[in-house]
């Protein structure tokens, strides 16, 4: 018998990961539901799911949760321009249909994996930890770590299990939408720096290149998440590399995987705000998922910069 997994966000860089990876799983039907306000099209091209556009909480869809149509919701769909300040919107969008799916996936017992963030970290100094020093500086990051209290709020009483992943800054196949489709380029800075470079131009980084982060590769946000079905109970877990590494360390890497010779530009950081180290503490990752990184920041990078050098644009399985 199949099983039928909802995907919401799945025209996302992250949601259309996990759907194709899902797609490939025998026995597995994917529902993509995505209202294409950030994602895309062409990252669907050759993931063989169904696609409805709406928006994740449509009351139709609710009632579909609710009557235990899929075996499992992957809960993708979000606000994720991190510029955007309307509170109401992002609260609203990212929040209040989060709530209303848990709500939904009650009545059916079915499993929720859901995207939380780094960002509910804010500027707090690393190692981030579930439970520690969360305190956003965004209106995203709080819509966030509201979501995570709404799980909180569920655990003891939810039919099923609801994870919540905190992914930390995630890079890899997928991505190119984002730089396309906002104002803002909202891609990883693997995408920004390596399009600069392909650009004919030098990077260019905030004075002095030393902030660290947190960078993920997408196999392994897709790999924790395929964890999460089997996860044996319901908590929020950190999903990030467990390494903080420099934006020079970045240029770094594109220089040697391109074999090119790069001078850095530094010029002045204008943003008020700016997470200046980031560090995922994994030791509760394990204990829940079972599940850990597999991919370094040098490894990750040199498989993603071979397939954008072949033209690859859409989900890592599809290459
Ligand atoms: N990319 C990262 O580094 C990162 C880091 C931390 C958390 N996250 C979280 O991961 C999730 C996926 O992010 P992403 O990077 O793939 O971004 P993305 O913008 O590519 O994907 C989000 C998708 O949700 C869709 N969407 C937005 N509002 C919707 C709604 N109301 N109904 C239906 N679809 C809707 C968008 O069209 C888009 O396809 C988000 O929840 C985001 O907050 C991402």
């Amino acid at each position: 018998m199949s099983e039928r997994i909802l995907v919401t966000g799945g025209a996302g860089y992250i949601g259309s990961n996990i759907a194709a990876a899902l797609c490939k799983r025998p026995g597995t039907d994917v529902l993509v539901v995505d209202d294409f306000s950030s994602g895309d099209w062409r990252n669907l091209v050759h993931v063989d799911c169904e696609v409805r556009a709406t928006d994740c909480d449509d009351p139709a869809l609710l009632d579909e949760i609710a009557s235990g149509a899929f075996s499992t919701i992957f809960h993708e769909a979000a606000i994720t321009d991190t510029t955007i300040m309307d509170q109401r919107l992002m609260v609203e969008v990212n929040t209040n249909a989060f709530a209303d799916i848990l709500e939904a996936s009650h009545a059916s017992a079915t499993r929720v994996v859901y995207a939380s963030s780094a960002g509910t970290y804010g500027n707090s100094p690393a190692l981030n930890k579930v439970g520690n020093g969360e305190e956003p500086e965004n209106i995203y990051g709080f819509s966030k770590l509201a979501m995570d209290r709404v799980a909180y709020r569920w655990h003891e009483r939810h039919s099923s299990t609801i994870i919540g992943l905190r992914y930390f800054n995630v890079y890899g196949p997928g991505e190119t939408h984002k730089n396309e489709k906002s104002g803002n380029k909202t891609a990883s800075m693997m995408l920004q720096l390596y399009e600069q470079v392909k650009a004919g131009n030098q990077p260019r980084l905030f004075k002095y290149g030393e902030q660290k982060r947190d960078f993920v590769y997408i196999r392994d946000i897709v790999a924790a998440n395929l964890a999460a079905l089997d996860a044996p109970r319901s908590g929020v877990c950190n999903v990030g590399s467990g390494q903080a590494r420099s934006f020079n360390d970045i240029v770094n890497t594109i220089s040697q995987a391109l074999e090119l010779e790069l001078e850095t530009e530094y010029f002045d950081n204008p943003f008020s705000f700016y997470q200046n180290h980031t560090e995922a503490d994994l030791s509760d990752t394990l204990s829940l998922l079972q599940w850990q990184p597999e991919w370094t920041l040098e490894k990750g990078m040199f498989d993603y910069i071979s397939l954008l050098e072949k033209g690859h644009r859409g989900p890592a399985e599809t290459a």
